[in-house]
């Protein structure tokens, strides 16, 4: 079987960086070799603006890309130019929040002290959090809504969130900070889009589950709204969500509308039936965007947009 051309997804996404050079104040991408952050840095190339990106791989430095280890005891120290950081980068892995002591020390001191440092230095500062802070039980949280954090990764977001809102007190500087809480992050190279991709390709059915919820945004757009974010500088708590909480099944059906796979191709599943635990599974996995489309006109993804960008 061949899928139509529209369904021919690449699988990487592009993440070398150049430093552009503008009369603005640059921008610092912190963890540039993240999900996140190849968005964010795509769309600052996109718009034409000056940036550095960080990583904490001696091997990778290269011009416009300066070391940033949140676990070295050496202070940072923004590159010239510098007006605005993204600090994107943290310790993701939903295990390692589980058993790894240093996942916490990292999202919840070693990364608010990079956050405090920045504000120090002038800078505005964007902390990247998650919707997990709010545990996945109430539909559509608002911005300036109450946590109930169920996992050890969402804990420590949710403490991240605490321990940089202080700083941002203590320093006087609360006008030049934002947290912005982000759903599911996907592209044609996250999880299982590259399985489903391989078996449609050979004919052969996928087994999405529909005992797990989610509301997607696609890189290109949480690059796009965060650049947005950047531009207007717009402090205080904010939210970028896909429109619609969807089970995988319907997420399957939805891209296979689009990519011309035959329907018969999905097989419904549930981790319930293949006994597969999952540790996070909220029944409600979309974010209230109220606030954040006030104050920048950026509006929730919605399903069919999301799929669409997926070829980026
Ligand atoms: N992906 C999602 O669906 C999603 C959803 C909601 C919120 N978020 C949030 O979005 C942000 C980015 O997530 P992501 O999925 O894009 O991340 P990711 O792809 O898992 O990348 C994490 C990045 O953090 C860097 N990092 C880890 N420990 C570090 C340390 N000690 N010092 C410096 N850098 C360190 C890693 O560096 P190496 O490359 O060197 O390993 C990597 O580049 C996170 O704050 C996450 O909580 C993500």
């Amino acid at each position: 079987m061949r899928l139509k051309r529209q369904a021919r997804f690449r699988l990487s996404y592009p993440r070398q960086v150049c430093p552009q050079m503008t009369d603005e104040a640059g921008f610092l991408v912190v963890g540039g070799d993240s999900l996140v952050g190849g968005g964010v840095t795509a769309a600052l190339r996109r718009r034409g603006h000056s940036f550095f990106t960080t990583t904490r791989r001696h091997s990778n430095l290269t011009v416009g890309r300066t070391f940033l280890d949140f676990e070295s005891t050496e202070p940072f120290k923004a590159p010239d130019g510098v007006g605005y950081a993204f600090v994107i980068a943290a310790a993701t892995n939903y295990d390692r929040c589980e058993t790894d002591p240093m996942a916490r020390v990292i999202n919840v001191e070693l990364i608010p002290r990079t956050v405090a440092s920045l504000l120090e230095q002038g800078l505005f500062v964007t902390f990247i959090s998650t919707n997990s802070v709010f545990g996945g039980e109430r539909p559509w949280p608002g911005e300036d809504d109450a946590h109930a954090p169920q996992i050890a990764y969402a804990q420590q977001k949710s403490d991240g969130e605490l321990a940089v809102r202080a700083a941002a007190e203590r320093l006087g500087a609360t006008d030049r900070l934002n947290i912005v809480r982000l759903t599911k992050i996907m592209n044609g190279a996250v999880s299982p889009l590259p399985a489903w991709f391989d078996a449609w390709r050979r004919g052969e059915p996928v087994q999405p589950f529909s005992d797990l919820i989610f509301a997607p945004i696609s890189v290109r757009f949480v690059g796009e709204a965060l650049v947005t974010i950047g531009e207007r500088r717009v402090s205080g708590n904010l939210h970028l969500s896909g429109a619609e909480n969807v089970d995988y099944v319907t997420f399957a059906h939805a891209l296979a509308r689009r990519a011309g796979v035959d329907a018969a191709l999905i097989s419904p599943s549930s981790a319930a039936e293949k006994g597969i635990h999952i540790a996070f599974k909220p029944r409600y996995s979309g974010l209230g965007m109220t606030r954040t489309t006030q104050l920048t006109g950026i509006e929730p993804q919605k399903l069919d947009d999301l799929i669409a960008d997926l070829g980026d």
